[in-house]
């Protein structure tokens, strides 16, 4: 059993450093919980049953409008460990308060592959099933085998498998039926030994062929997407940002060709017969929000679908700001667009 004693409950507690868009919200409470003993603590604690509560992984997908009435709770469970293997596969365990990138080097770093192309996404190891973390041609639901929660009013432990978790684009059910109701204490993962790379994605291509790779290691493509990551993402610690904050819409076919007919060079990815995914980046460059500034937040330069904190934003101020490109982007194209980022109000 871990240490329970060492648990610390924070009042009014900036959240400046605990989200990614560096909004300075306050929490009325605060704690870490450094393992799920400490965490189960936590959530049976007869004075935090009656709270609202909030739980944070890496902060880097949540928007904080206002101070948060309630409790926050800080998952900090660490430990990553191979926990079995046969001839083709690892299987990977790793605590949900693991800093994701740290979880893909490592694997990168013991030739395991599966995860290479979400190199650098920004957030915890528990945060990454919540939304299905994608990039570059490969979801997390790929290399799923199984996670740990447990019940945010019991306490209970219940393990997830793939089907229990209805994965989607950016999405699961601990974004809808579950949501806010189970915290994520661990995740495994099923990695290759001989890796299947996956270099699909155009921009991958292009920069391997840059390089003059031909047969690209797991480790090359980790350092392409860094590149490639770090050329269009603005840094976190340098510019406060969620990623991307809207999810990328997906239209009819038939309203996808009325597009096309009035903005010939619009991109659409088709995913079946009937529809297809329009880059929300695209759409909100076109109406002409691409770089624009509005108090202290903005888009990004290079990369329209990201808001970005250009020093002092409040949250209210960057919730604004995505309201009128929502709202543009509503006006000219008739799509509306959702949040990626979980808006806390
Ligand atoms: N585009 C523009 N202008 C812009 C931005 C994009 O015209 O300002 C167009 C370009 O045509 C580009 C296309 O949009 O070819 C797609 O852009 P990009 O390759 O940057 O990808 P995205 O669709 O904007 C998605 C994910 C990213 C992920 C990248 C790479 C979503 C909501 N976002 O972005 O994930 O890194 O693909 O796979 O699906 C995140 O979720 O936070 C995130 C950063």
């Amino acid at each position: 059993m871990s240490d329970t004693t060492s648990l610390q409950l924070q009042e009014d507690q900036s959240l400046k450093s605990y989200n990614t868009l560096g909004v300075d919200a306050n929490a009325a409470q605060f704690i870490s919980a450094e393992s799920k003993e400490q965490l189960v603590q936590v959530l049976q604690d007869p004075e935090n049953q009656k709270i609202r509560k909030f739980v944070l992984g890496g902060g880097s997908n949540v928007l904080f409008v206002d101070d948060f009435d309630g409790l926050v709770i800080h998952i900090a469970i660490k430990g990553i460990e191979k926990v079995k293997e046969n001839e083709k596969h690892v299987w990977v365990r790793s605590g949900a308060g693991e800093i994701w990138h740290d979880l893909v080097l490592h694997c990168v770093e013991k030739g395991w592959g599966g995860i290479e192309n979400l190199s650098l996404i920004p957030g915890t190891v528990g945060a990454a099933p919540i939304q299905n973390i994608g990039a570059y041609g490969v979801e997390l639901q790929e290399v799923f085998e199984s996670l740990e929660a447990v019940d945010i009013v019991t306490g209970e432990t219940r393990t997830f498998f793939y089907d229990d978790c209805h994965f989607d684009y950016r999405d699961s059910i601990f974004k809808n039926e579950l949501k806010g109701k189970q915290v994520i204490t661990s995740v495994t993962l099923r990695l290759d030994k001989e890796p299947k790379l996956n270099t699909s994605y155009g921009a991958i291509q292009a920069k391997l062929e840059e390089k003059g790779i031909e047969s690209p290691t797991i480790r090359d493509l980790s350092d392409v997407v860094i590149e490639i990551r770090q050329s269009k993402l603005p840094d976190p610690k340098a510019l406060g940002n969620a990623g991307s904050f809207f999810k990328n819409p997906v239209v009819s076919k038939q309203k996808f060709e009325q597009l096309k007919a009035d903005y010939p060079e619009i991109p659409g990815y088709p995913l079946d017969n009937d529809t297809v995914k329009v880059p929300a980046g695209w759409l909100i460059e076109e109406t002409g929000w691409k770089g624009k500034v509005l108090g202290n937040a903005g888009t990004y330069r290079n990369q329209a679908l990201v808001i970005v904190n250009h020093g002092g934003a409040t949250g209210r101020e960057i919730l604004q700001l995505a309201q009128k490109v929502k709202a543009s982007v509503h006006d000219v194209f008739g799509i509306d667009l959702d949040p990626e980022v979980n808006i806390i109000s």
